[in-house]
């Protein structure tokens, strides 16, 4: 199409949907910059808009007076080893994919690249993205197996992201067994419903939201690709956990476990440290006569539910959402296709830096101007008959890196993976030394191709003893 005729046509289409400003310095771009305005507005999803706003005008749709806490099925208890070996002939037969969510802007960290490049580990400082390829590669060499990772990247980081996996030669891994997916953007609008420019010849945008993962493995063909490959189960996690189990076989065994799960979306939670603790909360929502389970954010969870002790003297509602997760490939299909429930929006009021449209100038907002859209995976959970929540343990899978200072911080995060692998070596006998809080006084780094868990030390040589502030690699 030529680029005049596109003019018109954009021009049509936005008049009708009454945000014809957006061209509103068209007449003052070059060629390029023009064409790359229209390419843009093309692609968003600016006919949605409408019912967008209308759908998210009340913010919170699970019905909390009906809330309940959600059963817990322990990662270690009774089941575990009928759990493993379930998982593990899945792994062995092929049929287990890992998915990273890697789209997000990362602001809270406030690092330059994608943040699956931050360099995460105690000692040698290794990439996200490494932790979890060396674990990948780990897993396919215990089973003598190809596993298939596919990343959601966004349109804003899915340049630097393959950049990063091309100069880092994959890793070591297969290059085709990675597939990149850029998930959508939705535009940001203010409070009247016009989206924003944020220069004259683009609009303000934001990634759609970790839900926008269901839609992107459509979009994107990856969906396709996991059935051409016999891929029947999805484990998604997010980029900023360095202690996450890529591909637990026990969480796999358990989400296919008929007595607990429908096999279709299944959850991994930690108990939360206490009751004010910000973080998602697994629990269950009476959706007429069945009991669904949700994730109430902290801010939405009531305080009386917040605080509430079970017969055993623990929070009630204490199971920490951590977004990891299984989903069959056939429940992913089945909501991406959009022939049945599809996942709600949200919308968030943030600032966003936007073009005066009297003055061509830009603005950089004190407070908070325009709504930003998403959609959220766990709101999945929903959709699903019956959805297995795996309480684990703390130290041992989560250590997530989201703010630059503070709790969940590298920092912090570096602490817990210390005292994660100072447990893993006091379990082969080796004396670690602790601070009077109880954490490991060195700093212990076990890479993944060394061991995965804490059994792979057995029968291993290791020295008697770490030593207090002592930097230890393995
Ligand atoms: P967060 O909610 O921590 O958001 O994402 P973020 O964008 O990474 O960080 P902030 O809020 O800007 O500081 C949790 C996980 O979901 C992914 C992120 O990459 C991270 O793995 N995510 C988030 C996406 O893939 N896409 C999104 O649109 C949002």
């Amino acid at each position: 199409m030529s680029i005049d005729l596109s003019l018109e046509t954009t021009r049509t289409r936005l008049h009708a949907l009454h945000q014809s400003h957006l061209l509103q310095f068209a007449s003052t771009l070059g060629p390029s910059a023009l064409r790359t305005l229209l390419m843009q507005i093309e692609s968003l999803p600016i006919e949605r808009l409408p019912s967008m706003l209308a759908e998210t005008e009340a913010q919170v749709s699970t019905d909390l007076t009906s809330l309940e806490p959600v059963p817990l099925v322990p990662r270690e208890g009774p089941l575990t080893s009928e759990f493993r070996a379930a998982g593990d002939a899945m792994i062995r037969a092929g049929k287990v994919a890992a998915f990273t969510v890697a789209g997000g802007q990362g602001t809270r960290l406030g690092w330059r690249g994608p943040k699956g490049t931050y360099p995460a580990t105690v000692v040698t400082g290794k990439p996200l993205f490494r932790v979890f390829a060396e674990q990948l590669l780990a897993t396919e060499r215990r089973y003598g197996i190809r596993l298939p990772w596919y990343i959601m990247t966004s349109p804003l980081n899915n340049e630097d992201t393959r950049a990063f996996f091309l100069d880092n030669n994959w890793f070591g891994r297969h290059p085709q067994d990675h597939f990149f997916l850029p998930q959508g953007l939705v535009p940001c609008v203010d409070r009247e419903g016009r989206i924003l420019l944020s220069s004259p010849a683009e609009v303000a945008t934001n990634p759609d939201g970790h839900g926008g993962a269901i839609l992107a493995l459509e979009r994107c063909g990856a969906l396709q690709d996991m059935m051409r490959r016999g891929i029947e189960q999805i484990c998604y996690f997010q980029v900023d956990n360095p202690l996450v189990r890529c591909v637990d076989p026990v969480f796999l065994g358990a989400h296919v476990h008929v007595e607990h799960s429908s096999g279709q979306m299944s959850s991994k939670c930690v108990n939360k440290r206490n009751a004010a603790e910000k973080v998602g909360v697994l629990c269950r929502s009476r959706d007429r006569e069945t009991l669904r389970t949700v994730v109430i954010e902290y801010s939405d969870l009531p305080r009386k539910a917040a605080e509430q002790r079970d017969a055993q003297g623990e929070l009630a509602f204490g199971a920490a959402n951590i977004a990891v997760h299984v989903l069959s490939v056939a429940f992913a299909h089945t909501l991406a296709s959009g022939t049945g429930a599809r996942l709600p929006w949200h919308r968030a009021f943030k600032r966003v830096p936007h073009i005066d449209l009297s003055t061509g100038a830009l603005v950089e907002p004190e407070k908070p101007n325009a709504y930003k859209f998403e959609c959220f995976i766990f709101d999945a959970l929903a959709l699903v008959d019956r959805s297995l929540t795996m309480q684990v343990n703390r130290v041992e899978e989560f250590a997530p890196i989201k703010n630059a200072e503070g709790e969940d911080s590298p920092a912090s995060s570096h602490r817990i993976q210390s005292d994660r692998h100072g447990q893993w070596l006091e379990s082969v006998g080796v004396q670690v030394p602790h601070r009077t809080d109880g954490s490991v006084d060195a700093k212990i780094e076990i890479g993944a191709l060394a061991a995965m868990e804490s059994t792979d030390l057995r029968g291993r040589a290791f020295p008697k003893q770490v030593h207090r502030g002592q930097e230890l690699v393995i």
